[in-house]
């Protein structure tokens, strides 16, 4: 009888001790077949107290043993975002695959080194774009797949707070370490979410503006903020607003801030506007039903459809989950990064836009 052969299980390397090192270790560990073994952090007792909680046998102060281990196949990163380019460099120059937080790196010329080295490693980069994974997203995707309404030529797209500064004075406010701003933090999502309902056109042309009216001002921070590192300093925008022209002759308007005088706690909003037929996703205050309206003409008449949506939490599980298809089905020849390249440079197009007062083009 021959006997059935049981798959090497998956070892993991988790670096990150935050909401985004956290939620990557808790969906990594749950999946079958993976083991997270490894898992660095700079904060002692989070370090022992997740690594002894979810039975992680091997502990890191610095990124750099964990990735120095030669029995990892996955570094799962979710650091600072100067980060993410070093570890990246060092994890898939070793052989190793990565799962990277978005954004992939503060500028996109850093961004481009990453996917050449995923290229050249032949390992998968995949990035961490968990929000297009919500269930009332992929619902529109899939109603934008069964219905045609037309030719999209306008999507609105935008991540608001009224104070969510994350962490006023630590990393994520220092321009270095960070590389900006909510467009820069928020922004991949929404430029994702956009380009994901669009059918992935290009972006070809910026012009965009920003602001640092309450963040300069030491005001707008959100409460309870756990972020780590920094400086002490607001070196960033808090708001920003851009006019995306795409190769289909459509276009986005795509804004972020982390804190402004606006509405709600906080929202996320993308419109699409077809020709024969528009969707809205609302997400006011985090909630998890009632967030998709349809538009169409019915017999003539204006139409609104509201399905009945239910958005559970993980969609972080969703992207691993893929994730982990890709690397164990041995076929990524398309899963290098790429897309999140593109995405890096428009952010990098809006920075050079609203700097210099003017449209730029994107590379
Ligand atoms: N996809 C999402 O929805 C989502 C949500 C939150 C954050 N993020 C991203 O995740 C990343 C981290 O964000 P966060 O909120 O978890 O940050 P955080 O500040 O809460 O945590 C950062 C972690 O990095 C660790 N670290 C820093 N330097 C290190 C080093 N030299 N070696 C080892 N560990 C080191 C710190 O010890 C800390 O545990 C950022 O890129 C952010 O943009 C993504």
């Amino acid at each position: 009888m021959a006997l059935e052969r049981t798959p090497q299980p998956l070892r993991v390397g988790v670096v990150g001790l935050g909401f985004a090192g956290t939620t990557a270790l808790d969906a990594f560990s749950s999946l079958p077949g993976v083991e997270v073994v490894a898992l660095a952090g700079q904060e002692q007792p989070r370090l022992d107290e997740l690594a002894e909680s979810r039975g992680v046998p091997n502990r890191y102060h610095d990124w750099e043993d964990l990735v120095a281990r030669d029995d990892l196949d996955v570094v799962s990163i979710g650091v600072p975002n100067h980060l993410h380019h070093p570890i990246a460099l060092a994890a898939l120059g070793s052989g190793k695959h990565v799962f990277c937080e978005k954004p992939l790196a503060p500028t996109g010329a850093l961004a481009q080194e990453m996917v050449d080295a995923a290229r050249t490693a032949n390992r998968v980069l995949e990035i961490a774009f968990n929000h297009r994974r919500r269930a009332d997203v992929q619902y529109i995707r899939r109603y934008l797949d069964e219905h045609d309404i037309g030719r999209i030529y306008h999507a609105r797209s935008s991540w608001r707070r009224r104070a969510g500064i994350p962490g006023l004075g630590s990393w994520f406010t220092n321009r270095q370490m960070a590389g900006g701003g909510p467009m820069v933090d928020l922004g991949p999502h929404m430029l994702d979410i956009a380009l994901h309902l669009m059918d992935e056109p290009r972006v070809t042309s910026v012009s965009a503006v920003a602001y640092e009216e309450l963040g300069r001002a030491g005001r707008g921070g959100r409460s309870g903020s756990t972020t780590t590192g920094g400086t002490r300093t607001f070196e960033v925008e808090d708001f920003a607003s851009a006019l995306l022209r795409l190769d289909t002759g459509g276009s986005i308007h795509l804004e972020t801030s982390w804190a402004s005088y606006s509405a709600d706690e906080e929202d996320i909003a993308v419109e699409l506007l077809g020709a024969t037929g528009g969707a809205r996703l609302f997400v006011r205050n985090y909630a998890t039903d009632d967030t998709v309206r349809l538009y169409s003409d019915v017999a003539g008449a204006p139409a609104v459809t509201a399905p009945e949506v239910h958005v559970p939490a993980g969609h972080h599980l969703a992207v691993i989950e893929e994730f982990v298809a890709t690397v164990r089905s041995g076929e990524w020849a398309d899963a290098y990064g790429d897309y999140a390249l593109h995405r890096s440079r428009v952010i990098d197009a809006v920075y050079q836009s609203a700097a210099e007062h003017r449209e730029v083009e994107v590379p």
